[in-house]
């Protein structure tokens, strides 16, 4: 230890401050250590090495303090030159309240650090510790939280919920796209989860943290959406801010563009996003200068593409443009296996907002796979909560709860077999047995195991089965 302060310190009353506290801070800590101006190590006591659990205290003589405490934040006091008075260090699970101290040379210059456990015990200190750890936690939370908000999503893959063949091909689909740097088209009627997946797939991929930026075509007045899109140079127009103001391409710049009901586009309109996305640059409204812009874009529409090509109302170049990777979400009419689920995951949610603990019964899911779900699940979502404020018994929804909100008109009208055409046996078969299995799947909220027991057939045979039909 001795030739740690043979050095003159910083001045004469640190350097006997320090000289004379060392001893005491040395045995009532629970270790010590020392480095020197490049973090090397230079002196370590035998509670710290042991404590470390080092075999061999001098073995780590003249290696970095990194390599043997890789948390250490000793390299930073000896780079600064300003102590860390309280610090807690974690080292293999193990919480140590530190304190670290630089000293220095007689012209001032530091020569190295010195460090020393006050605890290695946090017992005593529990109820600071675990308001150290709540914190943060609430820190981590609160980051994210912001981190999304300024993202400006909500969703993540995993609130598409869904284990039908169908659904799971949407999410097999949805994460090819976030690992691809390519335009999506997400085609899909009203309330089958467009936007979610749009979140979710910006979330997922390598633009994450840079905006999310959505526009609704079909919500902005046809004579807004150019300035809306590309942006407007002050004064481009009279009554025009006298401020720029940056279109949505720009505001997405890093990140992606998310063009909801890109049905809705105006021709003329279309072309100028064609050319956007080929060449990369737009020309803000009153400017005659372009700019580059990085965007990835999201479209999305429940309208009938391919119909409007061929009237002529949607640009066929854009829609190929636009369509290099396509997720069709089906309608929840056709992947009714997912009701159990789905039930769950907003009941969960609506339950949480409501502050009540509520739930549904097998027999409440059969009723709701008797609807044909024009609205899907955005129409689920609300008949689920419609039920819940009429129910009297509140919290336990049956299919009678069910039955009481349900618009009644609509009910799905599966035409008994015996009426329809006489076909080949092997359709017919066929058709009753995807019929049969997906009943099953909806009685049982999609858990397979229960669907082959009820089905009598094996669980492996039922796999197979619905592998042919997917
Ligand atoms: N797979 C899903 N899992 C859970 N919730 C879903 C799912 N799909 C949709 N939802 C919920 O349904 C509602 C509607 O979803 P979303 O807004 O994404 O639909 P959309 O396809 O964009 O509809 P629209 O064409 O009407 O804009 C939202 O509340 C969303 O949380
Ligand atoms: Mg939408």
């Amino acid at each position: 230890m001795s030739e740690l302060f043979t050095h003159k310190n910083k001045s004469g009353l640190t350097r006997n401050l320090i000289e004379a506290l060392f001893p005491m801070f040395e045995e009532a800590s629970a270790g010590a250590i020392a480095v020197d101006r490049d973090a090397n190590i230079t002196w370590i006591n035998s509670s710290y090495a042991q404590l470390l659990g080092l075999g061999d205290p001098s073995q780590v003589i003249g290696k970095p303090v990194r390599k043997v405490i890789p948390q250490t934040r000793m390299p930073e006091v000896v780079e600064t030159g300003k102590p860390l008075l309280l610090d807690i260090m974690e080292h293999n699970q193990q919480q140590l309240v530190v304190t670290r101290l630089p000293y220095y040379d007689e012209q001032d210059a530091i020569v190295g650090a010195v460090a020393f456990v006050l605890y290695d015990d946090l017992q005593p200190l529990t109820p600071l510790v675990s308001k150290y750890r709540r914190l943060h936690r609430d820190l981590a939370a609160a980051r994210k939280a912001l981190a999304r908000k300024a993202r400006n999503t909500r969703y993540s893959l995993g609130d598409f919920v869904g284990g039908s063949p169908a659904a799971l091909e949407v999410k097999r689909r949805a994460r090819l796209a976030a690992g691809r740097d390519m335009p999506v088209l997400l085609l899909g009627e009203t309330g089958t989860g467009k936007e979610v997946l749009a979140q979710a797939i910006h979330t997922a991929s390598g633009r994450a943290d840079k905006p999310f930026v959505g526009v609704n075509v079909a919500a902005v007045p046809e004579n807004l959406l150019e300035a809306e899109f590309f942006g407007v140079v002050p004064g481009a127009y009279t009554g025009a801010d006298r401020r720029a103001r940056e279109g949505k391409f720009q505001l997405a710049s890093g990140g992606t563009l998310f063009l909801d009901e890109v049905g809705d586009m105006p021709l003329p309109l279309q072309a100028k996003l064609l050319r956007a996305l080929q060449e990369g640059e737009i020309e803000p409204l009153g400017s005659n200068k372009v700019a580059t812009v990085d965007v990835r874009v999201i479209a999305a529409t429940s309208r009938n593409l391919e119909a409007m090509l061929a009237e002529g109302s949607f640009r066929s170049d854009l829609y190929y443009r636009l369509n290099v990777l396509e997720i069709s979400i089906p309608p929840l009419r056709d992947r009714l296996a997912d009701l159990g689920v789905l039930c769950e995951a907003l009941l969960g949610e609506i339950s949480e907002s409501h502050g009540v603990r509520a739930d549904i019964t097998d027999a409440g899911v059969a009723a709701l796979a008797g609807y044909d779900w024009p609205g899907n699940i955005r129409e689920l979502r609300n008949v689920i909560e419609r039920a819940l404020t009429m129910g009297e018994d509140g919290e336990l929804l049956d299919a009678d709860a069910i039955f009481k909100v349900l618009p009644r008109t609509s009910h799905r009208q599966l035409s008994p077999l015996s009426t329809r055409s006489v076909r080949p046996l092997a359709r017919i078969v066929a058709e009753a047995e995807a019929q049969a299995i997906e009943e099953a799947l909806v009685t049982c909220r999609g858990n397979r195991t229960r669907a082959a027991l009820l089905l009598g057939i094996s669980r492996s045979v039922l796999y197979e089965k619905l592998a042919k039909t997917s």
